[in-house]
């Protein structure tokens, strides 16, 4: 039997799955919970890596290498992780006496997972472009930094800030304040609330360290040369869909 949603007190339980159907005053809530969870999507773990938007071998100043353990290692690990997760919760929610401090590091670990995963789909399309900003985001930079170099001046320095330490710098239009910035972020787990990343930059020292040692800023400029500006001018015209 494989079931995934349920109403009130006697409601139907559906599967979205097989077609099965019980009452749910059929059930007891422990036995609702055993049959309920492990069909549901939220747990299905079952992500899998997508694959690099552009050549490897292409980018300047950043090599095939670390590129490809970038994502070999670091996102595909991720992702592999996040599934991993997912179905641990859900075994964990069938299972009896389960500490609730233990079940909050499974899901601290969801939301690591999960940011980790997004950022990284968002990093690797975002970049394997010319480096020129054109189109509607330059005109959104400038609207909001004034010109494209203090922008740009100020995205490094935000970025720099992180380096020799981990994290993400995020160009972002915030869904609920209208505002555009340079996000800094410590960690997956950090973004401004209802921030849409536009330009996405790793700054964990995964990111770099084979090509550059700890020389972050050079990354960071080799960044700037790569970036694919048609990429972030379709999540321009996507955020304006969505706000
Ligand atoms: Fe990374």
């Amino acid at each position: 039997m494989s079931i995934i949603a349920a109403g009130g007190a006697g409601a139907a339980l559906t599967s979205l799955t097989g077609g099965d159907e019980v009452k749910a005053n059929e059930l007891t809530t422990e036995e609702q919970a055993a049959t309920v969870i492990p069909a549901a999507r939220a747990f299905a773990g079952q992500h899998s890596p997508k694959p690099l938007p552009f050549d490897p071998a292409k980018l300047k100043g950043l090599s095939e290498k670390l590129l490809k353990s970038h994502w070999e290692n670091n996102y595909s690990g991720a992702v592999k992780a996040l599934n991993v997760v997912e179905q641990r919760l859900a075994s964990m929610l069938t299972e009896k006496d389960l500490p609730p401090y233990l079940y909050g590091d499974v899901k601290r670990e969801e939301l690591v997972r999960t940011g980790s995963v997004v950022l990284h789909e968002n990093y690797f399309a975002n970049l394997g472009g010319d480096g020129k900003a054109s189109g509607k985001a330059l005109d959104l930079i400038k609207q909001w930094f004034g010109s494209y170099e203090q922008w740009e001046a100020e995205f490094k320095k935000t970025a720099n800030a992180l380096g020799g330490g981990s994290g993400w710098t995020i160009l972002s239009y915030n869904l609920h304040t209208g505002e555009v910035h340079n996000y800094w972020a410590w960690d997956h787990m950090h973004n401004a609330p209802l921030g849409y990343p536009l330009l996405v930059l790793d700054m964990y020292e995964h990111a770099y360290h084979m090509d550059y040692g700890a020389a972050a800023a050079k990354y960071v400029d080799a960044f700037m040369q790569n970036v694919n500006w048609d990429e972030v001018n379709r999540r321009v015209e996507e955020m304006r869909v969505r706000k």
